[in-house]
């Protein structure tokens, strides 16, 4: 278990005027909104994933920043935070801070099942529901196709029974592109979750526009391609052209390639830090780039 000392120390820290702003509903920021499902669950295209750096936070120097990511996450009026099971304590972080903060109506939880036999699946997702200290996981989704058609049966029964919202299926990987076409075609999704970005265009090819024939929710992962696209970029500056998207940084410029497929999906960039909140949410305001512009984009990466 978590030092619950500790994080509720770290909450009298916050600054007045945060802690004021969590007991006020969310204000419309007028960030882009993606429907999910029937369209009734509406979710702002950017979201909080929290593979690698939620997973193993040890006293309140190394919960303090994701204490103050998730705060101003929700006081922007972001929703969707992804954990995982297999993301080390994740699930736990992120069910304590959630909970410490008092936000949990305000957010769009998803997590993940990622076994091999029905019955490991049951158990698994019992133990997402205690870790995230809530009744009902807004997203569940078969983690990299693993076990699929057993777990998407378990999955199915829990929306019906109202615990889950939604369910889908996951991957990063193209070497499951086929086998997860072949998933989205057969079984009935909410969403899918995939690999997508500037230099990484492959889910475009077959998978995103299969989406959105079949009206299924798009979640990206790795949009930045974890530091790939950052480390191509650096010490360059902005083309004349991000601002045409206002894009006033190279982490909104990649989001809003990510954002402005025809698909609409929503990204979930990995986020530990609030200042990245800022600068990833404004990717959810303002224009997104037409067809002739992210060509010009992709020209670009491809020419560095
Ligand atoms: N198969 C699957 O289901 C699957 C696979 C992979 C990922 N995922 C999900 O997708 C999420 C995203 O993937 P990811 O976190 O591995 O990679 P990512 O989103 O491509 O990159 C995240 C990294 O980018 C940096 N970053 C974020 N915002 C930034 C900003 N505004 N400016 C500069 N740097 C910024 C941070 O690096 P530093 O922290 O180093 O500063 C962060 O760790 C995961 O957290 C997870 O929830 C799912």
């Amino acid at each position: 278990m978590l030092d619950r000392r500790t994080t509720l120390a770290g909450i009298a820290t916050l600054p007045f005027t945060l802690k004021a702003a969590l007991a006020q509903t969310a204000v419309d920021a007028g960030l882009r909104t993606v429907p999910i499902g029937s369209g009734a669950i509406q979710v702002p295209a950017v979201g909080i994933g929290t593979a690698r750096r939620y997973d193993n936070p040890r006293g309140e120097e190394q919960f303090a920043p994701l204490r103050a990511t998730i705060a101003r996450f929700a006081e922007l009026g972001g929703t969707v935070i992804d954990t995982a099971p297999s993301y080390g304590r994740a699930e736990e972080v992120v069910g304590q801070l959630v909970s410490d903060l008092g936000v949990r109506d305000k957010l769009f939880l998803a997590t993940k099942v990622g076994v091999d036999t029905r019955e490991a699946g049951l158990a698994q997702i019992e133990q997402s529901f205690r870790k995230l200290r809530t009744d009902r996981i807004d997203l569940i989704a078969v983690h990299n196709l693993r076990d699929v058609d057993n777990q998407l049966a378990i999955l199915r029964d829990l929306k019906a029974a109202g615990r889950i919202r939604a369910l889908g299926i996951t991957t990063s990987f193209d070497g499951q592109y086929e086998p997860f076409e072949a998933v989205m075609r057969r079984q009935a999704l909410d969403t899918i979750q995939v690999d997508y970005a500037l230099d990484n265009r492959n889910a475009a090819d077959r998978i995103l526009p299969l989406a959105q024939e079949k009206g299924i929710a798009v979640m990206v992962n790795l949009p930045f391609g974890r530091d790939r696209l950052f480390t191509a970029t650096r010490d360059k500056p902005l083309p004349d052209w991000a601002t045409e998207i206002g894009a006033a940084s190279w982490a909104q410029l990649f989001l809003k390639y990510v954002l402005s497929h025809p698909s609409r999906p929503i990204a979930i960039p990995g986020m530990a830090q609030a200042r990245y909140v800022d600068d990833n949410l404004a990717a959810a305001r303002g224009p997104l780039p037409d067809a002739a512009l992210r060509k010009r984009m992709e020209h670009y990466i491809d020419g560095l």
